[in-house]
């Protein structure tokens, strides 16, 4: 009878708990959507929320930030296994093994977690992220977790606590070769459905040289998911990945929510800067070079007159 009670608690709940968790998108219910988040989970009206809109000339060239340095992502463990997983709200592969970012101002390692991505539909744009007000077809987030920490709970209490990746993507006119994460799709279309693969190069899925000189832009954020954490230390990469039009439509077309409806449009609205600064790395900037030489100036002649 227990059993039965719960049994009909759940199908009572199922708007909810069928979306993981107490939150959905607007494509499930408005009821439940974003601008309903913060009445249940408060931090998701705090001050430093992500996705933002990147304003490219008011961004701030920081001369002390530097390339990021991706370890293991070429020549990740093949022993051991990676997880696929439709979550209800999008689709996220499990990183298992040693995949680090370091470098580039965060302030220690930190660990690959999942990655995951925000889209929209067969015929509108999904990135969360926007770059001078233009929205990407799609958004890939990989989420790291700093190494200091002994949990993700622990990361989450931290405003240092997590390092997200983020990857635009653009459509392109024929089809890229090498993204062959999307033949995986097939094997996790419904809400649950978990499909295990062996490792493989992320050099594919990142645009070539693992990002090296390319610009980004870097500022203090949050999770764009309950519970909003302001834990996240952001780098949105400006180059986005091109795909082709039926690439990216794979992900609306395949995963669903639940037999009827389809994942679509998984991004959060943009939120508020609050004078939050956003900075801009560019080393192949003629600007970017004249700061850091003026800062070597500047130490140089620190060091002289003291
Ligand atoms: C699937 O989800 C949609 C959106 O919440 C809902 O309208 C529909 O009734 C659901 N279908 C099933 C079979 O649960
Ligand atoms: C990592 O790989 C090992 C070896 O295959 C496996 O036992 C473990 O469950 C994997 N962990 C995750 C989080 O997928
Ligand atoms: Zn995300």
């Amino acid at each position: 009878m227990r059993s039965l009670n719960l049994f009909l608690v759940s199908l009572l709940m199922l708007p909810y708990a069928s979306g993981a968790g107490d939150w959905c998108y607007d494509f499930i219910s408005p009821n439940c959507g974003p601008g309903t988040w913060s009445g249940k989970h408060p931090q998701c009206a705090g001050r430093s929320q992500s996705p933002i809109d990147i304003i490219t000339k008011k961004a701030t060239p920081d001369p002390k930030l530097t390339d990021i340095t991706f370890k293991g992502y070429l020549d990740p463990d093949t022993s051991l296994n990676w997880a696929l997983f439709n979550d209800g709200h999008s689709v996220q592969l499990i990183l298992n093994g040693s995949i680090t970012i370091s470098g580039g101002m965060l302030p220690g390692t930190y660990k690959a977690d999942h990655l995951h991505f925000h889209w929209g539909t067969a015929t509108s744009p999904g990135s969360e992220h926007t770059i001078d007000g233009t929205q990407y077809p799609m958004e890939m987030h990989i989420v790291h977790l700093n190494q200091n920490y002994r949990s993700k709970e622990e990361a989450l209490k931290h405003p240092d606590g997590l390092a997200v990746v983020a990857f635009m993507f653009t459509e392109s006119d024929s089809d890229a070769k090498d993204f062959n994460f999307i033949q995986y799709l097939k094997h996790v279309k419904n809400y649950h459905d978990k499909y295990t693969i062996k490792p493989f190069s992320l050099e594919n899925m990142i645009p070539n040289d693992l990002s090296k000189n390319r610009v980004y832009y870097r500022y203090q954020g949050s999770l764009t998911t309950p519970t909003c954490n302001q834990a996240v230390i952001w780098t949105v990469y400006k180059e986005p990945i091109p795909l082709s039009k039926d690439q990216l439509n794979e992900f609306p077309k395949t995963l669903h929510y639940n037999d009827t409806s389809r994942i679509v449009s998984n991004f959060r609205p943009i939120q508020n800067l609050n004078g939050r600064t956003v900075y801009v790395f560019n080393s192949g900037s003629l600007l970017f070079r004249f700061n850091l030489l003026m800062c070597v100036i500047g130490i140089r002649a620190l060091l002289l007159f003291n």
